[in-house]
């Protein structure tokens, strides 16, 4: 296991994927209506990766068929964009991107909620978002990464929820998936110190009912094996002597520093 931290200079420039990323991805949930496929929220993104100028992550990866990943309702993620799947009324759609702009990756989901939701499927998104929040204030020098594990399965389960374990997040960089995992469990004061230089992509996948995951016959599409509802929240975070750099939130939300 090799973790590589990165240079101010190289995070400056993972900075420009993560705005890349982000203005794609707002314009991507903007559109995730009722009556839209998932296949078109893919042509979307793709319209996005070429005006910008920047390589799809996720297209070709290990074969994997799209821009995005598109992942209703008890599906917790890589569910693969199809003409087929058109948005109700009421679904919960996990809108997963990642790009590559100077050869460095974003890496960023969100949960976005079509229509009108019912509570419950309303406090589990929400739920979801909060605990990457959670998450995020502790992505400082010195916090250790079972610290992070720990705030987002804390967090899930107070509120009665369960937190997937098949999947984490990861550090990224040069390539999509790089070393450390970075689980949505754990114990606090366990795991490595994270330094500054680290950079992380924290993706909480928060069920409603059991932590238990299926994939579906194409290999790719991970449902809850009792197809409870599913959300799922990420950013790409840079742990900076001056605390978390959500590298993948726009510059105009209130306490992101556009710059170092
Ligand atoms: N972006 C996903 C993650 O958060 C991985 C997607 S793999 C793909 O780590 F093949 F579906 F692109
Ligand atoms: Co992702
Ligand atoms: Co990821």
């Amino acid at each position: 296991m090799r973790i590589h931290l990165k240079s101010k200079d190289e995070i400056r420039l993972m900075r420009e994927a993560g705005l890349v990323a982000a203005e794609i991805l707002e314009d991507v949930c903007a559109a995730a209506k009722p009556g839209v496929s998932t296949w078109d929220l893919d042509r979307i993104a793709a319209k996005g990766i070429d005006k910008h100028k920047v390589v799809s992550a996720f297209l070709g990866y290990h074969g994997y068929p799209a821009v995005l990943c598109t992942s209703i309702n008890e599906v917790i993620v890589h569910g693969i964009p199809r003409k087929a799947h058109v948005l109700k009324d009421g679904d919960i759609i996990g809108i997963d991107f990642g790009i590559f702009k100077h050869g460095y990756c974003a890496d960023t989901a969100r949960t976005v909620m079509v229509g009108h939701v019912d509570d419950d499927r309303r406090r589990l998104v929400e739920t979801a978002r909060d605990a990457l929040e959670a998450a995020i204030r502790l992505c400082a020098p010195g916090s250790r990464l079972g610290d992070v594990g720990h705030a987002v399965q804390s967090y899930a389960e107070s509120r009665g929820y369960s937190v997937v374990r098949q999947f984490v997040g990861h550090g990224t960089g040069k390539q999509m998936h790089e070393d450390p995992q970075v689980p949505n469990f754990g114990e606090a004061g366990s795991g490595k110190r994270m330094k500054s230089g680290l950079v992380i992509a924290v993706e909480p996948m928060v069920n409603a009912g059991t932590p238990d995951v299926e994939v579906l016959d194409d290999n790719w599409t991970a449902v809850t094996k009792d197809r409870a509802m599913s959300a799922h929240f990420e950013h790409t975070i840079a742990v900076t002597d001056d605390g978390p750099w959500v590298l993948t939130r726009p510059s105009s939300t209130p306490g992101n520093p556009g710059t170092f």
